[in-house]
């Protein structure tokens, strides 16, 4: 059975980047509703998997019901985990820095990149930052689709672009909430965690 994650700050450090509002209900209904509806379709003999076999299990059955949830249940927490507007999650440094200027060669050349394939994102899925075979990629999801369990991919940001995420703070300016949360929001330090892990 999968366990509802708790936020790691409160609802109001994000912002004004992410109103408390927002939060709220990503976290407290949107991702929560992920998760209830995952247990509820969840097959019993793999009740005690771990999600990321779960959600490799679900890819290899083809069973996309339970794909759809639990990815959507990954990536959330994945999200949650990987913002920040505090100073000490800014630094960026040793290895990923490296790595960005090999594959970007500065880190506003990333971001730039980034906000380009949140904008690129037809309808509702998210953009990842992944390692790929020693290299930083950028590149975009649909629905709940996720690097999480693919072989070689080490997945080590992500922004939801999913309307939630945004509509109450920003309406339909998907741009203006990208830019803001890549801007000013990206907690660099778990970036980094991810690529030494
Ligand atoms: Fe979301």
């Amino acid at each position: 059975m999968l366990s509802i994650k708790p936020l790691p700050y409160e609802l109001t450090d994000l912002e004004p980047v992410i109103s408390q509002m927002t939060l709220s209900f990503h976290h407290g209904k949107h991702y929560v509703g992920y998760v209830n509806k995952a247990n509820e379709l969840l097959p019993k003999e793999w009740e005690h998997h771990d999600i990321q076999d779960i959600i490799r299990l679900a890819r290899d059955g083809n069973n996309m019901p339970v794909f759809n949830q639990v990815a959507q249940v990954w990536n959330h927490e994945f999200f949650f985990d990987g913002l920040s507007l505090n100073e000490f999650d800014k630094e960026i440094s040793g290895a990923l820095l490296d790595l960005i200027r090999a594959d970007f060669h500065d880190v506003d050349s990333l971001k730039s990149e980034l906000l380009k394939t949140a904008l690129a994102r037809f309808g509702s899925g998210w953009v990842w930052l992944v390692l790929e075979n020693g290299r930083l990629k950028i590149y975009s999801t649909s629905n709940a689709e996720t690097p999480c369990g693919l072989r070689g991919v080490k997945p080590l940001w992500t922004l939801d672009v999913w309307e939630h995420a945004y509509y109450l703070d920003y309406q339909n300016r998907r741009i203006d909430y990208a830019t803001q949360v890549v801007e000013k929001a990206i907690n660099w330090r778990f970036i980094s965690a991810n690529l030494d892990a």
